[in-house]
């Protein structure tokens, strides 16, 4: 397989951005996370991050054109040539056909769709715990992964905060909406036989184990098919 053009998908909470940090170290792949492009762009009160507040803070969805145009901007880069790889993105069916797409006008398509697979009950105690370092967007948790000193980042020192979203009715709404607009592509992805499912509840060493497993041979199948 050339290239891997891949998308996690996944409920909050289960782990995409975890997994997709250290993906990115791996592949050495372009990573872009829709939810920190957003986040960035509220802090910098951009255009589209005034527009796009509104919908975060309340556990909505923004609308799929706002959306569109900034993954499309980056998969026609020079960076994603040789693939890349997409954390909350596609979230809608119509954000789905709209990358098929702009990949078909590059005479590329998606060939790698990982389903991190997490319970509802799990996801709420992730959220509730999770503590997200205010420069650099990594995340802890409080239980499963706490930092060394309470409330600051390990990796340089500054603040951890509670994400807006991440208030007990916010995650429920996040949820109401995951299962009502964004799991109908585990569908889409399956029919075109490029989605593979990843018991998301191990802990996250095994998790990425499993991930780094599943890829491996996905391109071995992709590479024979060819
Ligand atoms: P976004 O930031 O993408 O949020 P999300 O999909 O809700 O995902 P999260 O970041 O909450 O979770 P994650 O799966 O990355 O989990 P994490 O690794 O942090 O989007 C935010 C908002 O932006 C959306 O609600 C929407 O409004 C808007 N938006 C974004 N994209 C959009 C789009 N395409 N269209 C429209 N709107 C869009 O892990 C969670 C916690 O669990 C952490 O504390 C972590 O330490 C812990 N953890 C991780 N793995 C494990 C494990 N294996 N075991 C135990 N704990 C674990």
């Amino acid at each position: 397989m050339s290239e891997l053009n891949l998308v996690l998908l996944g409920p909050p909470g289960s782990g995409k951005g975890t997994q997709g940090e250290r993906l990115q170290e791996d592949l050495r792949l372009p990573y872009y996370a829709t939810g920190d492009i957003l986040r960035a762009a509220v802090r910098e009160e951009t255009a589209i991050g005034l527009s796009a507040k509104e919908y975060m803070d309340r556990g909505d969805l923004v609308p799929d054109d706002v959306i569109v145009g900034v993954i499309a901007e980056r998969i026609d880069s020079t960076e994603a040539l040789d693939g890349f790889i997409l954390d909350g993105f596609p979230r809608t069916t119509p954000q789905a056909e709209a990358l098929d797409a702009k990949l078909a006008e590059l005479g590329r398509a998606v060939n790698a769709v990982l389903l991190i697979d997490v319970g509802d009950e799990e996801l709420v105690r992730r959220l509730g715990g999770r503590r997200t370092c205010a420069e650099n967007g990594h995340v802890f948790h409080v239980d499963f992964n706490p930092p060394e000193r309470d409330g600051v980042c390990d990796l340089d020192g500054s603040e951890l905060i509670v994400r807006d979203d991440d208030k007990p009715e916010v995650i429920r709404k996040r949820l109401e909406t995951y299962h009502e607009k964004t799991e109908p592509l585990v569908d889409y992805y399956d029919q075109r036989s490029v989605l593979r499912r990843i018991v998301g509840e191990a802990p996250p060493d095994e998790v990425g184990e499993e991930i780094r497993r599943t890829l491996a041979t996905m391109r071995l199948e992709q590479d024979e098919a060819v």
